[in-house]
């Protein structure tokens, strides 16, 4: 028999332009699981991680808001669900025993977030380029972790977060094309898709 507090086991849904709609899965785990800690703490605050990619995207908007304003719009809004992400991961590790601090734990050894992991740039080109790989490694290094972690619960949050970095992916490629499409070339290794 199901019980009724059973099913919803979601989060309510993040309305925003820059996420997708589908509902977030509550963090939860089977059990504890250091191994498993490590790993999301990469995603969490490694260097190619939720911390990097909230600052980087947060500078990014600050430098395109006077010039480009829908750009510095999408960053921030981008940003901002990169900090819904942190939120999911820290609420996993602390299920998962560890204490959520701006570390990762690789080879047991405490590296503590730094803010020379961000690309702040110096051009709307190096800016966009650096987002657009910091969405593709996102994407490979939450692969990687969804491959090796066996927790399911754990697993329904990768691919929830997945969907969302592969829509990121998609926003700055888009953007790519509309001011830099020598950039949008590259990236696509077309010739005939400019505006
Ligand atoms: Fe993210
Ligand atoms: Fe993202």
């Amino acid at each position: 028999m199901t019980k009724k507090n059973e099913e919803p086991n979601v989060e309510k849904r993040t309305k925003s332009w820059c996420a997708l709609p589908d509902a977030y899965p509550k963090p939860s785990v089977c059990q504890q699981n250091l191994f498993y800690a490590t790993l999301l703490l990469e995603d969490y605050a490694g260097n190619a991680s939720e911390l990097t990619a909230i600052n980087q995207y947060m500078h990014h908007h600050f430098m395109f808001d006077d010039k480009y304003k829908d750009l510095a719009e999408l960053e921030e809004c981008i940003g901002i669900i990169e900090m819904h992400h942190l939120e999911l991961l820290a609420e996993s590790i602390l299920l998962l025993g560890v204490d959520p601090k701006y570390r990762t734990l690789t080879n047991n050894s405490p590296t503590f977030w730094d803010a020379s992991y961000v690309f702040y740039g110096t051009d709307i080109y190096d800016m966009l380029a650096a987002d657009i790989v910091a969405e593709k490694q996102a994407i490979k290094q939450y692969r990687k972790h969804h491959f090796l972690i066996e927790d399911i619960h754990i697993k329904g949050l990768l691919e929830r977060i997945i969907k969302d970095e592969e829509y990121h992916l998609k926003l700055f490629t888009q953007a790519a094309s509309h001011y830099c499409p020598e950039l949008f070339r590259k990236i696509t290794g077309s010739s005939d898709q400019d505006d």
